[in-house]
C-alpha cells in the first residue's frame, strides 16, 4: 500500500515545552515514515505562525472564526499515487489548523483510506476525525491516533505510533 502523510507543524514557542525547533508533529509523522515508507508533505503557510505562542493562539483563533484558507508555499496536486493518505496537525481549539483544509481542498478523496493523526495537550483527537469525514469526501477515515505533544519523544509514544499503523494495515 502507497501512502502519504499530509501535516501541518509549527517549531518555536510551544504550549508546555518551551521553545522547539521542531515542531511536535512532525516528530510523529516523521515515525509514521519511518515505520510505512510514507512520503512526508509538510503544509506550511506563506505567512508563518507568530514565535510567541499566545500571538499564535490569536492568529489560529482568528483564521478558525473565518474559516480561512491560508495561502501554502507549495501545494500537492493530487494523491492519485496513493491509497493511505495520513492526515496530521496539532489540534488547535479542538480543530486542525486551516492550513490542513488549505490542502485538502484541493485534493479528491474517492477510494482512498485516510488515517488522521493529532498532537494536543488534553483535548485528544478533538473534533478532528468528524472534520475529516465531512471534508474528505468518497474516502474512508480510520480509527485516529492522539499523542501528547510533550510525550512525542518518549519510546511510549513512538511505540503507540508503530501499533496504529501495524494496526491499520502498512
Ligand atoms: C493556537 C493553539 C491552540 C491549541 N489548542 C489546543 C486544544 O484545543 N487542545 C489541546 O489539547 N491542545 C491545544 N494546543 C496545544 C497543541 O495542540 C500542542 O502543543 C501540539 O503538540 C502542537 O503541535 P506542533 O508542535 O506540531 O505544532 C494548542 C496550541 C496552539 C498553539
Amino acid at each position: 500500500m502507497k501512502s502519504i502523510v499530509i501535516y501541518f507543524s509549527r517549531a518555536n514557542e510551544n504550549y508546555a515545552v518551551g521553545n522547539i525547533s521542531k515542531g511536535n508533529t512532525e516528530v510523529i509523522a516523521e515515525y509514521i515514515a519511518q515505520f510505512t515508507g510514507a512520503k512526508l508533505f509538510r503544509c506550511d503557510p506563506v505567512v508563518p505562525y507568530s514565535s510567541n505562542y499566545k500571538e499564535c493562539c490569536k492568529e489560529a483563533v482568528a483564521k478558525q472564526r473565518s474559516d480561512a484558507r491560508p495561502e501554502l508555499t507549495a501545494y500537492l496536486d493530487d494523491i492519485d499515487g496513493y491509497d493511505a493518505v495520513y492526515i496530521g496537525g496539532p489540534v488547535y481549539c479542538g480543530e486542525y489548523p486551516q492550513e490542513i483544509y488549505s490542502q485538502l481542498d484541493r485534493l479528491s478523496f474517492a477510494g482512498k483510506t485516510v488515517r488522521p493523526f493529532v498532537t494536543h495537550e488534553g483535548s485528544g483527537l478533538a473534533r478532528c476525525v468528524v472534520a475529516l469525514k465531512a471534508k474528505c469526501a468518497g474516502a474512508t477515515v480510520t480509527d485516529g491516533l492522539a499523542v501528547r505533544g510533550r510525550n512525542v519523544y518518549l519510546e511510549d509514544s513512538k511505540n503507540a505510533v508503530r501499533e496504529w499503523v501495524q494496526r491499520l494495515g502498512r
